[in-house]
């Protein structure tokens, strides 16, 4: 099936786990792409398994940079009318109240302001086009709160309630603006999260108690976020906007 073609995207985070994901699934289905991540030879690596797409590397964090990825999209590629929002970070593990403040910064200024530049630099084309699809990626933690993960869950929370706000203000435009909120999916950020817990047994042990909580008694492929993604962005989904939808095996059921 080759739902996207002729659609130029852009992928934020296109490097690794759900990102990287997303893009191939993506190029898969017919769309040129332009990916972006503050890690270059991760693009490069990403590169061959999108067919026509280009690669910018760049901090989603700064204005000049997103700016700089949308030009060279405009210039390259075409107007962009598919946007997915990937990148995004774990920030301070600590409680919220003994985060350092820099760490707290960094966390909200790449997953909420990274967020809003994305957008922010792209929408342009997509009015000039006359619509167009965005999916951001928030978190289940974004619609519950996460005694682990207090920074992170604020940054979320953050980025479904902009991601609603957008979807408010832009619909008259023809752009559909969605969120997307996984569980615990298995990429590389995912890991990070179990690798704070100690030896190997205290790990094991960390892995269970989690994947108990979940209906389905595992963690989340990365492509079963992809195949969320797509649908969210394809002509199946023409009537849907405004949702924040968890992706999570019922785990806030
Ligand atoms: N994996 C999960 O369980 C899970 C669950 C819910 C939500 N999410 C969210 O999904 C998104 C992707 O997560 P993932 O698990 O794929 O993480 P990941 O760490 O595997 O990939 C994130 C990518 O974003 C890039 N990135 C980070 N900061 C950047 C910046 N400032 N500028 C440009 N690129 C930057 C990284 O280089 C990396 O390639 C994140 O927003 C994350 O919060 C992940």
């Amino acid at each position: 099936m080759q739902r996207f073609e002729g659609r130029i995207g852009a992928v934020t985070g296109a490097g690794s786990g759900l990102g990287r994901a997303i893009a191939i699934a993506l190029a898969a289905e017919g769309a040129r792409l332009l990916l972006v991540d503050r890690d270059a030879a991760a693009l490069d690596s990403l590169l061959p398994l999108c067919p026509g797409a280009i690669a910018v590397a760049g901090d989603v964090a700064r204005a000049a940079e997103m700016e700089h990825a949308a030009r060279e999209a405009m210039q390259r590629l075409g107007p962009v009318s598919l946007l997915v929002t990937a990148a995004g970070i774990l920030g301070p593990t600590q409680p919220a109240v003994d985060a350092a403040e820099e760490d707290w910064d960094r966390a909200f200024a790449v997953n909420v302001k990274g967020t809003w530049l994305a957008v922010k630099a792209f929408l342009p084309q997509m009015r000039q086009q006359g619509g167009g699809a965005i999916v951001t990626l928030a978190s289940a933690a974004g619609l519950t709160g996460s005694a682990q993960l207090q920074t992170y869950s604020a940054t979320k929370g953050a980025v479904v309630m902009l991601s609603r706000s957008l979807a408010l203000a832009h619909g008259p435009e023809g752009i559909r603006v969605n969120c997307l909120c996984p569980g615990s999916i298995e990429t590389p950020m995912l890991a990070a999260t179990f690798d704070a817990a100690g030896d190997a047994a205290e790990r094991a042990a960390r892995v269970a108690q989690f994947q108990a909580r979940y209906p389905l008694r595992r963690f989340g492929r990365p492509e079963e976020v992809a195949d969320a993604a797509l649908f969210l962005l394809s002509a199946q989904a023409t009537f849907l906007t405004g949702v924040s939808l968890p992706v999570d095996g019922g785990r806030l059921a």
